[in-house]
């Protein structure tokens, strides 16, 4: 086998795994091996890529190395941060992806330029390296910015920043990228080609920054993946410019999974990519919201785990609060007394609970709560006229009926966790604040809601304490 056929069989297998890795990573129980297949398959693709630089004649080996060992020292460390920080982390795998097809991009084109090479800067060419450029850049401070924002980086504002005329300025600053752009493609070996491409750059970069300013914290998962599609776009450009078909098809799969999860979590969310993009979300609500003091009818973890031992179905639906509470484990212990007096306990999971994707998946399964005791949304929604308790941990948007009633809720039309029509409601929370929208939950005033106040570890635990007979009575 020649050497050429050698680095398209791996791109092929590489190509091959990174499909099966997604397939995979679609089902908690298949999950593990769609991580180790997608590590395979870089691993693959790097020793593909290795063997073709090998074979061709290549000998900056020290830099190969170089990079290598300053990826594992960067990746390393970054791959040991705790679960809640998993999306500022994904965040940052991003940001490195952008900025390494910037700088390949950048680099390329001032190689060709020096060489005054016209064929390697023909038009298809360049246009894909400003592609590369743009995306890559943009990615770059884009998601450090969203990384920021989620790390709760105090120079970094969590609220929406918006001024007058912002969606203007950023339209136009983009614009200006582009015009250079396509003045590039049209003279890549004019004498101010170097200045115009440094100016794409910065515009770029700048415009990762203006594009995350005003959206907030807590949409940043949303932007996440958005991003993750253009880092998938930019390494499709990056195919381009280099020949790679690896690269097409992996970019091509990055960027339209990233695209495709963004949709999933604004329909679950019911909002537009504009809306998330553009709508400064989480701004105005909150001014709204607070308004009249309602009252809410308190009860007490010993009462609530008594009525919780007399039902034969209990529906737990997890929200952000039990993530913020790291109570994953307490609730394990709830679910094993809850099992040991027969009771049926079933956990409602809402595509959004939570704030990334598969949160709370995520969260139960590190506490070891069988898969097939977590139930989609639509197919729980079945069961919760049937249940006799639903017990809400710390969520609140994915169980507030205004959404299917309030035509002036920002959150109306959201699909939703009918908890409201089980026969008795528990929700441990710690205050009466709102939740993510920033809006009032009127399933906390029903007749049959009981709120359990305080944080979601100590309640969740107290209950599994009152169930196992340990109430101190
Ligand atoms: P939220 O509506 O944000 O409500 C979470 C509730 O948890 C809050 O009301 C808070 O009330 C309570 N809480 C916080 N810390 C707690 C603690 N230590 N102990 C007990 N309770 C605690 O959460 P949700 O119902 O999961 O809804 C998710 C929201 O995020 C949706 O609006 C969704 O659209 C949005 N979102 C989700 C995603 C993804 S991909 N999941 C991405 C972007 C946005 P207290 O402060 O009173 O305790």
């Amino acid at each position: 086998m020649s050497a050429e056929n050698l680095v398209q069989l791996l791109y092929l297998v590489a190509t091959g795994l990174f499909i099966m890795s997604l397939r995979w990573m679609s089902n908690p129980e298949t999950a593990r091996k769609g991580v180790f297949s997608g590590v395979a398959a870089m691993v693959l693709a790097v020793a593909g890529t290795l063997a073709g630089v090998i074979t061709t004649g290549g000998t900056h080996y020290w830099w190969i190395l170089a990079a290598f060992i300053a990826g594992s020292a960067v990746g390393y460390p970054l791959a040991q941060v705790p679960l809640t920080a998993v999306p500022q982390r994904t965040a940052l795998s991003h940001a490195f992806g952008g900025l390494a097809a910037g700088l390949v991009g950048t680099g390329k084109f001032f190689l060709y330029y020096g060489q005054s090479n016209e064929e390697a800067l023909a038009p298809y060419i360049v246009t894909a390296l400003m592609l590369e450029i743009l995306l890559g850049f943009l990615t770059f401070t884009g998601s450090l910015m969203a990384a920021g924002k989620l790390q709760e980086l105090k120079w970094i504002p969590q609220r929406p920043v918006t001024y007058p005329g912002q969606n203007v300025i950023n339209l136009g600053l983009f614009t200006l990228a582009l015009a250079l752009g396509v003045a590039l493609v049209l003279n890549p070996l004019a004498a101010w080609a170097p200045l115009a491409f440094m100016l794409v750059m910065v515009l770029s970069l700048a415009f990762g920054v203006l594009l995350i300013l005003p959206i907030g914290g807590a949409d940043m998962p949303t932007v996440i993946s958005i991003l993750n599609a253009y880092a998938g776009l930019s390494a499709v450009a990056m195919g381009f410019v280099l020949n790679n078909k690896l690269l097409i098809t992996a970019g091509a799969l990055d960027g339209s999974s990233g695209l495709i999860l963004s949709i999933i979590m604004c329909k679950a969310m019911n909002r537009s990519f504009t809306n998330v993009l553009f709508g400064a979300f989480g701004q105005t609500q909150q001014a709204a919201a607070g308004g009249e003091a309602k009252v809410y009818k308190s009860d007490t973890p010993e009462s609530a785990a008594q009525i919780m031992a007399q039902a034969d179905l209990v529906v737990i639906v997890p929200g952000y609060g039990m993530a913020v509470a790291q109570a994953q484990h307490r609730v394990r212990e709830l679910y094993d007394q809850l099992k040991k007096r027969g009771v049926t306990v079933k956990f409602a999971i809402h595509p959004v609970a939570g704030r990334m994707p598969g949160h709370m998946n995520v969260l139960l399964a590190e506490a070891e709560i069988p898969y097939d005791d977590l139930v989609e949304m639509d197919e729980i929604n079945g069961d919760l006229p049937q249940a006799d308790v639903a017990l809400i941990i710390g969520a609140n948007d994915v169980v507030n009926p205004a959404a299917r009633t309030d035509k002036t809720s920002p959150i109306y039309g959201m699909p939703i966790i009918d908890a409201d029509k089980a026969r008795t409601v528990f929700a441990i929370k710690r205050s009466k604040n709102p939740g993510f929208a920033g809006i009032e939950n009127e399933l906390y005033y029903l007749d049959k809601t009981f709120m359990l106040f305080g944080d979601a570890k100590v309640v969740v635990g107290e209950l599994a304490r009152q169930l196992a007979g340990e109430g101190g009575h």
